[in-house]
């Protein structure tokens, strides 16, 4: 069974359709032209159309074009009288299913609507396969195992699909706007683009018109017209980076984009209507921002709609292991390097480490670990200097350092488990270097036993010569 809307003037020719039709079972509705048609759609949805040509109040191309507005799957069938093949053409470029000649067997009818039934629903079914799949690769870009990330991912599948402005916030390079792209990518509005912009980046004047767009003769400069970033996203997602660097007049101009869903170019006094999602992300605390009376109040109720709060990585440090092995991978491909493996003692060091540039920095870190790196494999001293640091101050420490000095010497957010780890290692290595490799006499001055020392060898990959 499937909808079916039956378009046209001539009441008896409806009346035959539709008795026909509802013999295959099939749900019908009739308008009598194009308005009554609009009406119909503006309702309710239909699998196929079957719609005269010729109507006083419009054509067949017009219900065409106003159900495809609404829905591209729909199938129209066109009936056209003999002679007028050429708009039986017109209108299968237009995008119709098919055409049918007057007078045509009510049996041809039927076959021909159960044809485009079929269609729609293959379409309907291939669009929603899509959307899944790109939901699927949406998330998954997101690596991570902590529970923080896992709530993260929920809430990006929670917001996608409604309209609501989502507010990203985090440090630098925690992912934010990964997180803004994966939104998009998980909305309704994938298919079309999603723009990003930086407030922080540009001049207060520069960044309006960028935002809202100019007329010709604006500014100085403004030679020519432009649309601006919410024109250009219509129907798609604009990402506010920096939010709350905007200026108070760009707030309120984005605040009546958000409340009307219209934007008024600079120099124009015409507000044009826009459908944009916006989604916003900034590393402050908005809120500190209102109070200072630096935010507006009423635009920050706006965008705190749906916040998604992405911890700085030293307070996800399980996420490590997954995302060292998906940059590893990226990077390879990237430089076409071998293929590279991270050491436990690396990963180790990058536990012990504060990543004051999250996930950005680890990737960066990485990537020159890959270009440092001889072997197939990545050690500890591929790491930049500030990450050895770590190690020197546990050196420090089996020093027997007096005092509490060596402490100033370690990063100020550290982990504390990984950072043992690395001191761990280090004192390994030395004291075998002591002993000239000898485990017997290292498991003593260490205070372990042989099988523990073997152990602890064993985990931090350190191969010692057969004694
Ligand atoms: N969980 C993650 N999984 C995979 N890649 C990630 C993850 N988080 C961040 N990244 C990657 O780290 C880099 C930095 O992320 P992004 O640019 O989204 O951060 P940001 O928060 O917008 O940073 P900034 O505040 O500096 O603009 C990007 O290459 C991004 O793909
Ligand atoms: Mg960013």
């Amino acid at each position: 069974m499937a909808r079916l809307l039956i378009v046209d003037d001539e009441i008896h020719m409806r009346n035959i359709l539709a008795a026909n039709l509802r013999q295959d079972g099939h749900f019908v509705v009739d308008a009598a032209g194009v308005i009554d048609a609009k009406d119909a759609l503006s309702q309710g949805e239909y699998d196929v159309i079957v719609t005269d040509h010729k109507m006083p109040d419009g054509t067949g191309i017009d219900v065409l074009k106003i159900a495809m507005e609404d829905d591209t799957t729909t199938s129209v069938i066109f009936l056209t009288a003999v002679g007028s093949i050429e708009l039986a053409v017109e209108s299968m470029r237009a995008g119709a299913f098919d055409f049918l000649l007057k007078p045509f067997l009510p049996e041809v009818l039927r076959a021909t609507v159960s044809r485009a039934a079929e269609h729609t629903r293959l379409l309907r079914e291939n669009s929603r396969l899509k959307d899944a799949m790109t939901r699927l690769e949406g998330s998954s870009e997101i690596i991570g195992i902590s529970s923080a990330i896992k709530h993260v991912r929920e809430e990006i599948a929670k917001v996608a699909p409604t309209n609501a402005t989502a507010l990203i916030t985090g440090e630098t390079g925690t992912g934010k706007e990964l997180v803004a792209r994966a939104i998009h990518k998980c909305s309704p509005r994938a298919n079309h683009s999603f723009m990003a912009v930086n407030c922080a980046a540009l001049s207060e004047s520069l960044l309006e018109s960028e935002l809202f767009g100019h007329e010709r003769g604006a500014f100085t400069g403004a030679d020519r017209a432009r649309e601006g970033l919410f024109e250009a996203a219509h129907q798609g997602t604009l990402f506010l980076d920096e939010i709350a660097e905007l200026s108070l007049p760009a707030q309120a101009k984005l605040l009546r984009v958000l409340t009307d869903g219209q934007v008024t170019r600079l120099g124009s006094t015409r507000p044009r209507k826009v459908d944009v999602r916006v989604i916003a992300a900034t590393h402050r605390d908005l809120w500190t921002r209102t109070r200072e009376h630096l935010f507006r109040e009423d635009l920050y109720y706006r965008v705190v709609v749906f916040p998604i709060a992405i911890p700085p990585l030293r307070d996800r440090k399980e996420d490590l292991p997954d995302l060292c092995e998906h940059f590893l991978r990226l990077i390879e491909k990237e430089l076409k390097v071998p293929k590279r493996r991270l050491t436990v003692a690396a990963l180790n060091l990058l536990s012990a480490y504060g990543f004051p540039g999250n996930v950005r920095e680890l990737r960066n870190l990485l990537e020159r670990a890959c270009i440092v790196s001889e072997g197939d494999e990545i050690l500890p001293e591929a790491l930049p200097p500030n990450l050895q640091s770590v190690l020197l101050s546990g050196a420090n420490l089996s020093q027997g350092a007096r005092g509490d000095e060596w402490l100033s010497t370690v990063p100020e957010s550290i982990d504390l488990r990984g950072f043992l780890n690395s001191v761990e290692r280090r004192l390994l290595l030395r004291t075998l270097a002591e002993t000239g490799g000898a485990q017997a006499e290292a498991a003593r001055r260490l205070g372990l036993s042989r099988s523990d020392l073997g152990y602890k060898l064993a985990k931090h990959e350190i191969k010692v010569a057969a004694e």
